[in-house]
C-alpha cells in the first residue's frame, strides 16, 4: 500500500482539486495512472485495460474487463441522424473544429433523460463517449477525404476498431496491421490521462456547474485544439518541415532564443516536466519501433527530430530552463509514418484523452465535497470613480 502522497504542485501555482487518478512528479519525470508507472502500463497493458483502470481504480479481473469491454462496445455506433451533422460542414474543415461540435451535439442525443446524480446512468454516460469519439473522429476523417463512412466493429480490439474505421473502404477488405494496431494502443495510452492540464481542468470546471458530459468534453475537446496544448503534436510536424534541414537547425534553435520572435520550440517544456517527460521517451522508443518493422529505413523527420534534441539538450537556453521534449515530440512522426495526416493528430490526442477526462469528471461528480468551481482574480483595473456624461470627457 503506497503511502499517501502529498500533493505538492511546488511550481508556483495552487492545488485546484485532489484527485486519486494520476500521479506526476516533474522533477523526477515521474507518471503514475493509479499509481502504476506510464512505462509498464505502456509495455504490459492495453488501452481498454488502462480505461478500466483509469476509471475504476483497480487493474481489472478478466471478467470484469470482458464486462467492460462489452459495455463500452455496444456504444460505439453514433445516432443515424448524426451523420447529417457533417454535411454542414465544409469539407475542409478542421477535424477538431467537427469534433467540438458533433461531440457536443450528443448531448442532444443523450442528455434529457440523463441524471448525473444516478452512478449507473454516469457509466452510461462514460461508455458512450470512451466508444463514440473514436467513431465520430473517424467520421470527421472520412468527411474530410469524400469517402463513405465506415461503421464501427465490435470485434476489433479498440484501437484496431479506430484504425479500421479510419482506413477500410466498402470497396475492398481491409485487415488491421498488427504494427499499425500496437502503435495506436501505445499512443492511446500514453495520452490517455495526464492529472490537471488545461482541458481536464476545463471539463472538471464546465463539470462543476452540473453541465452534461457531453458539453463538458465538447469543451475539453476546445481547450486540447491549442497549439500550446494537444494542438502541439501537429504543430511540431509544421516546425520540422519548414526548418527542412538539420543544417537549419542552429539558425532555428537562434530564432527561438531570440524573445523577439516569439518562435517555441514546439514539443518541447511543459508547465510541470522539469525534466524528460517519461513518455517522450516511451514515443522515442515506439518510433523506432514502428518506422522498423514498418521497413521505414530513412525518416528524415526523425534525424530531425533527434538532432534538434541533441543539440536543445546541450544548449543553455533549454538545458537552464529545464526544457525537455514533452510528450507531443515524437508521438506526430509514428502518426506520419502509419499514414495519418496531421490535421488528424490532435484528434487522435482527443480520442485517448476522453477517457481520462472522463474518469477525471466522474471522480469530481461523486466527490461528495465537491461545489462549483468559481476561481478568484487579482483585480489590477480602475479604483472605484464616478460616471461621466460624454461632454465632460
Ligand atoms: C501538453 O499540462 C499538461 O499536462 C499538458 C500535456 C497533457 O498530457 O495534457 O502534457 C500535453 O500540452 C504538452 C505541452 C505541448 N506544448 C508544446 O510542446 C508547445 C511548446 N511548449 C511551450 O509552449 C511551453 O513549454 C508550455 C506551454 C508547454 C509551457 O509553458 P510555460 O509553463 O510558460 O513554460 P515555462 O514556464 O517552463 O517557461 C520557462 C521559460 C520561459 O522563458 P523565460 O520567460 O524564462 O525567458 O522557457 C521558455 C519560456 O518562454 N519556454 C520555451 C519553451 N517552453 C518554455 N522557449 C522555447 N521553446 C519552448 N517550447
Amino acid at each position: 500500500q503506497l503511502g499517501v502522497f502529498t500533493y505538492d504542485p511546488g511550481y508556483g501555482t495552487t492545488a485546484s482539486c485532489e484527485s486519486k487518478i494520476t500521479y506526476i512528479d516533474g522533477d523526477e519525470g515521474v507518471l503514475l495512472y493509479r499509481g502504476y508507472p506510464i512505462e509498464q502500463l505502456a509495455e504490459k497493458s492495453d488501452f481498454i485495460e488502462v480505461c478500466y483502470l483509469l476509471m475504476y481504480g483497480e487493474l481489472p479481473t478478466s471478467a470484469q474487463l470482458d464486462k467492460f469491454r462489452v459495455g463500452v462496445t455496444r456504444h460505439t455506433m453514433v445516432h443515424e441522424q448524426i451523420r447529417r451533422f457533417f454535411d454542414g460542414f465544409r469539407r475542409d474543415a478542421h477535424p477538431m473544429a467537427i469534433m467540438c461540435g458533433v461531440v457536443g451535439a450528443l448531448a442532444a442525443f443523450y442528455h434529457d433523460n440523463l441524471d448525473i446524480n444516478d452512478e449507473h446512468q454516469r457509466e452510461i454516460a462514460a461508455f458512450r463517449l470512451i466508444a463514440k469519439v473514436p467513431t465520430i473522429a473517424a467520421m470527421a476523417y472520412k468527411y474530410a477525404l469524400g469517402q463513405p463512412f465506415v461503421y464501427p466493429r465490435n470485434d476489433l480490439s479498440y484501437a484496431a476498431n479506430f484504425l479500421h474505421m479510419l482506413n477500410a473502404v466498402p470497396a475492398e477488405s481491409y485487415n488491421v496491421s498488427p504494427v499499425l494496431e500496437r502503435a495506436m494502443d501505445r499512443i492511446l495510452v500514453l495520452h490517455a490521462d495526464h492529472e490537471q492540464n488545461a482541458s481536464t481542468s476545463t471539463v472538471r470546471l464546465a463539470g462543476s456547474t452540473g453541465a452534461n458530459p457531453f458539453a463538458c468534453i465538447a469543451a475539453g475537446i476546445a481547450a486540447l485544439w491549442g497549439p500550446a496544448h494537444g494542438g502541439a503534436n501537429e504543430a511540431v510536424l509544421k516546425m520540422l518541415g519548414e526548418i527542412g534541414t538539420p543544417e537549419n537547425i542552429p539558425d532555428f534553435i537562434e530564432k527561438v532564443k531570440d524573445k523577439n520572435s516569439n518562435v517555441k520550440l514546439m514539443g518541447f517544456g511543459h508547465r510541470v516536466y522539469k525534466n524528460f517527460d517519461p513518455r517522450a521517451k516511451i514515443m522515442k522508443e515506439t518510433c523506432h519501433e514502428v518506422l522498423g518493422e514498418l521497413g521505414i529505413k530513412d525518416e528524415p523527420l526523425l534525424d530531425m527530430a533527434m538532432e534538434m534534441e541533441r543539440i536543445a539538450l546541450t544548449d543553455d537556453y533549454f538545458v537552464s530552463r529545464k526544457l525537455y521534449p514533452n510528450v507531443d515530440f515524437y508521438s506526430g512522426i509514428i502518426l506520419k509514418a502509419m499514414g495519418i495526416p496531421t490535421s488528424m493528430f490532435t484528434v487522435i490526442f482527443a480520442v485517448a484523452r476522453t477517457v481520462g477526462w472522463v474518469s477525471q469528471w466522474k471522480e469530481m461528480i461523486e466527490d461528495p465535497s465537491q461545489r462549483i468551481g468559481r476561481p478568484r482574480q487579482i483585480y489590477t483595473g480602475a479604483a472605484s470613480r464616478d460616471y461621466r456624461p460624454v461632454d465632460a470627457r
